[in-house]
């Protein structure tokens, strides 16, 4: 049916330490590797792993670019919930990447289209993404592309889903956001490579759902179907039934 076959790993500790090889062998590859960096639960221990191969190796990752895939929109850029709060605590820090290593949306940049504009010249002078490490919405979104009857190409200010309104992330947020910031599925297809990361039994279903879908922006992970070179990690409770 698929030629996204999932790699089913016992365990999601097993999955986060997969996932963390293949970035270290692409890195081995091309030192200077743009990873694109995805948020919320499911990469948090990949980028835990990473921090362990950098105190064995701290060279590692000395010239390894960042690409923050998505924003929560009109969030303080302070607040602990957004995207960059959790890159800065999990990924940057850690790994020491600095500013001139590193891109992101604003998510109380004012004019959302520049905004925008500027990520994607930022992306296009770099040379585009090497590694794009996407995890999956409840409803099949991707970075924050919603499902909907048309997905704009390009990074764009997206108008959030009520279930995306309550992810885990917002919990602490006076009020939630309405709208995110996030790449386009131009800029995720493309990636060189593409890295989809899907644990937990809370997954089971949509990953379920895009093993069997058609390309539709009904289910905009379902694109993934498209490109050449997808690794899908997953652990036993989302594959469950699978
Ligand atoms: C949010 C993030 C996405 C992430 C998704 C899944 O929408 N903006 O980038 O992939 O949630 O999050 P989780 O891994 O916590 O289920």
């Amino acid at each position: 049916m698929t030629d996204l076959q999932p790699v089913v790993c016992d365990t999601a500790e097993a999955m986060s330490r997969q996932a963390a090889d293949l970035i270290v062998s692409l890195l081995r590859e091309d030192p200077s590797l743009l990873l694109c960096a995805a948020t919320g639960s499911t990469p948090t221990r990949t980028y835990e792993l990473l921090l362990e191969r950098y105190r064995a190796e701290p060279g590692l990752f000395d010239r390894m670019r960042v690409l923050k895939l998505d924003e929560w929109y009109e969030l303080e850029m302070e607040h602990p919930g957004t995207c960059e709060a959790y890159l800065q605590r999990h990924l940057l820090g850690p790994l020491g990447i600095g500013a001139e290593r590193y891109a992101g949306f604003d998510s109380r940049a004012p004019d959302s289209d520049a905004e925008c504009a500027r990520i994607r010249t930022w992306l296009a002078d770099q040379g585009g993404i090497g590694l794009c490490i996407l995890g999956i919405g409840r409803n099949g979104h991707l970075g924050l592309n919603e499902p909907g009857e048309s997905l704009p190409p390009h990074a764009h200010l997206a108008e959030l889903r009520e279930e995306t309104r309550r992810h885990p992330m917002l919990v602490d947020a006076s009020e939630r956001p309405r709208h995110g910031l996030t790449l386009g599925m131009a800029e995720i297809l493309q990636s060189r490579r593409i890295l989809l990361l899907v644990s937990g039994a809370g997954k089971r279903e949509i990953l379920a759902r895009l093993l069997a879908s058609p390309v539709t922006t009904a289910l905009p992970a379902s694109f993934l179907h498209l490109h050449p070179a997808v690794t899908l990690l997953c652990d036993r409770e989302a594959a469950r039934g699978n």
